[in-house]
């Protein structure tokens, strides 16, 4: 195969700007373990900066720290939590002194959209259950106004696909969430529902009214929509630092 001096500069240029998103993930990861006391119960959100973040716990337990519980947000983070010595308990046992969850989007007032990774349902339940909420992002997740860049996540019980997908047609592309390798067709979160990406395509003006809207389209289970008001801190990673930002 023959590439061209053009190809070449772009895939380097792709690589060493995934080198520096990865970088920036594990600057905000080591910011956010400096929150964390031995013995806590923490709420685990789902995603790569949240993988790294419980790589680098789990090589302090048995050194800096005795024991850890978490209540993971998804089997990729329940296996993940286990594998590293985090022991898992549920919500319906303790609720979390600290979440520490990713983000898609993040916007002035911390309002979020989450779900890339379809598992924002039980983040919402997790994260809006703790004692404090931790966001912990790459500074590319910074933004103006949420709904431009990103789609909203809809969690979508498939009895309900076609009613939810031609309600949501009128606020903007609807599409459900196909799987892209290892299985054909939709992608099945972890609580056995559909997907529907909503691509708005315009800035969210009213958060909270938005969710409501969408909430109300029966089968809809639920939004990739956060309320800042449940952020406590969010902290950004930049290649050579993390910054903590505070309402
Ligand atoms: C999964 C999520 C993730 O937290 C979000 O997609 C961010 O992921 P990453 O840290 O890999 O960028 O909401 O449902």
């Amino acid at each position: 195969m023959i590439f061209t001096i053009y190809e070449i500069f772009n895939s380097n240029a792709a690589l060493a700007l995934n080198m520096r998103l990865e970088e920036a993930k594990l600057r905000a990861a080591e910011k956010a373990l400096k929150m964390v006391k031995d013995g806590m119960v923490l709420g685990l959100g789902s995603g790569s900066t949240v993988a790294k973040f419980i790589k680098l716990l789990g090589e302090k337990i048995g050194y800096e720290f005795t024991e850890i519980y978490g209540v993971p947000s998804s089997y990729d983070t329940e296996i993940l939590a286990r594998e590293v010595g985090i022991k898992i308990v549920s919500l319906n046992d303790y609720f979390p002194d600290l979440a520490v969850d990713g983000a898609d989007e993040v916007d002035r007032d911390f309002n979020l959209i989450k779900g890339g990774g379809g598992c924002h349902t039980r983040e919402k339940i997790v994260d809006y259950s703790s004692g404090e909420f931790v966001v912990i992002v790459d500074y590319t997740k910074l933004v103006t106004r949420l709904g431009l860049r990103k789609p909203i996540p809809i969690e979508v019980l498939p009895f309900a696909l076609r009613l939810v997908i031609r309600t949501l047609s009128r606020l903007g592309r609807a599409e459900i969430r196909r799987c892209k390798g290892g299985k054909l067709g939709p992608v099945v979160t972890d609580n056995g529902n559909f997907i529907v990406d909503l691509n708005y395509g315009r800035p969210i003006e009213d958060i909270e009214a938005l969710d409501r809207e969408l909430k109300s389209i029966p089968g809809v289970i639920e939004t990739g929509l956060f309320y800042g008001s449940k952020v406590s801190k969010v902290v950004v990673g930049y290649p050579d630092r993390a910054e903590i930002l505070f309402k």
